[in-house]
């Protein structure tokens, strides 16, 4: 027990009977979390934290301050995180797309097979005759994977159903799960507009039609996003702005993936619409990054994508200069981005699209956070969300994060703290 003595501490509160645990994470070696005088990230050395028993933060502070609590997780030499947050993923499929990775190696361009019916179109297939039992345990396996390398909120999207009954299913599974089962925060996003499905291609009217006629009402209620995917092969401007503002009227927040291969215009329409995020941005133009800013809508940078297929970044100077936020995310789906470690992302986002240290960890963290709209993510102050992760550092090296971003792939992560309770 570590003895009461900060005037800022809330004691923990005894009389509680539904669950009066609270737990004191102690003396972590350097705490980072956001500085809120200049939105940056900060940083605390021997830092605690206490977690209270309704799954916010009661308080943080210096060590030597800190409140008793009923338990204590010893934090020596461990750098510690808000929980990580991944803004962007396909975490919900069926089937194997490793024999497509073979022939793009060997040359064919991912929209080519895509147009003869594989890329996305061939996961529909093997998600619509998936059980819903089989696509949620794989959707667990992900989850579990991802938060042992300390990621605690993940934005899962649909788009591997193409109809009604398979897109509400995709977002059903990734409904909040009980706490025992599966305890990260989960973010849903309706992407029936994610390809025209076969049964449609002579007809694609129809198929807009549907998803704004049957699809978003049907799953705007397990839904907390509506998406699309703007680009040649999938929905052009005005599709894809007619599927986002029957979305929006339904009630959904606004996000869309921008100008990835080909520019549309979406990034600029979008942000008018009032987007929270928007994803890729690979082909943005000055008109969209302004209607970004103007908006405050965040840019999700997909650096995985940007490797797999080979591309050119994303203009994140552009970004930088107009103070857009700009968040990293895996992109985690079966083909563009088959990548499940958010920290390997923030390495390529420093090596491959330009952005700084505090930028990738503020992409991973903070921006992310804002760009699936969840406010107390990201972050770790008194009220936010009692998620926190705890690292070793690489053998040999300093407790700091810029040790962590330098060195490709997760680190160990010693203790991932999801909703107050310690889970590895
Ligand atoms: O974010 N670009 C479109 N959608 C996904 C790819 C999904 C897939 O290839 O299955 C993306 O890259
Ligand atoms: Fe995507």
């Amino acid at each position: 027990m570590v003895s009461a003595q900060s005037p800022t501490a809330t004691p923990p509160d005894r009389n509680n009977d539904t669950d009066p645990t609270t737990l004191l994470v102690h003396e972590i070696a350097r705490l980072y979390t956001i500085d809120p005088s200049r939105g940056g990230l900060g940083e605390m050395e021997n830092a605690s934290v206490l977690m209270s028993s309704d799954g916010t933060v009661a308080w943080v502070g210096p060590a030597n301050e800190a409140p008793e609590a009923d338990a204590v997780l010893d934090a020596k030499g461990l750098i510690g995180l808000p929980g990580l947050v991944d803004p962007h993923t396909h975490a919900v499929w069926a089937g194997s797309r490793a024999g497509e990775f073979a022939q793009r190696l060997a040359g064919a361009k991912y929209e080519e097979i895509l147009e003869q019916g594989g890329g996305i179109l061939s996961t529909v297939a093997a998600t619509r005759s998936a059980s819903k039992e089989a696509l949620q345990l794989n959707l667990r396996l992900r989850l579990d994977r991802m938060r042992a390398r300390g990621v605690t909120c993940v934005e899962v999207k649909s788009g591997y159903g193409l109809d009604p009954s398979t897109e509400h299913t995709m977002l059903t599974v990734a409904s909040p799960f009980e706490p025992h089962q599966q305890p990260t925060r989960v973010v849903r996003t309706f992407l029936g507009a994610h390809t025209i499905p076969k049964e449609f291609r002579s007809n694609r009217d129809a198929y807009v039609r549907q998803i704004i006629e049957e699809q978003l009402p049907l799953c705007a209620p397990v839904a907390d996003f509506v998406d699309v995917y703007c680009d040649r092969g999938a929905f052009d401007l005005d599709e894809s702005m007619a599927i986002l503002r029957a979305g929006k009227e339904l009630g959904l927040k606004v996000r869309a993936h921008a100008e990835q291969v080909t520019y549309t215009g979406i990034a600029e329409a979008a942000a008018h619409l009032g987007a929270l995020a928007l994803d890729h941005l690979e082909r943005i133009d000055d008109a969209g990054v302004a209607a970004m800013q103007a908006a405050g809508t965040t840019a999700v940078l997909l650096p995985g994508a940007q490797l797999y297929l080979k591309d050119t970044p994303p203009p994140v100077a552009a970004f930088r200069e107009a103070g857009v936020p700009m968040a990293v995310g895996t992109d985690l789906n079966p083909g563009s981005s088959p990548l499940h470690d958010l920290w390997t992302a923030a390495t390529l986002s420093c090596l491959i699209q330009g952005l700084t240290i505090e930028e990738a960890v503020l992409g991973i963290t903070r921006h992310a956070a804002r760009a699936i709209g969840m406010p107390g993510a990201g972050l770790i102050t008194t009220g936010s969300h009692a998620d926190l992760a705890l690292f070793a550092p690489p053998p040999g090296e300093p407790k700091t994060v810029e040790s962590l971003i330098q060195h490709m792939g997760s680190p160990d992560a010693v203790h991932v703290i999801v909703q107050g309770s310690r889970l590895f």
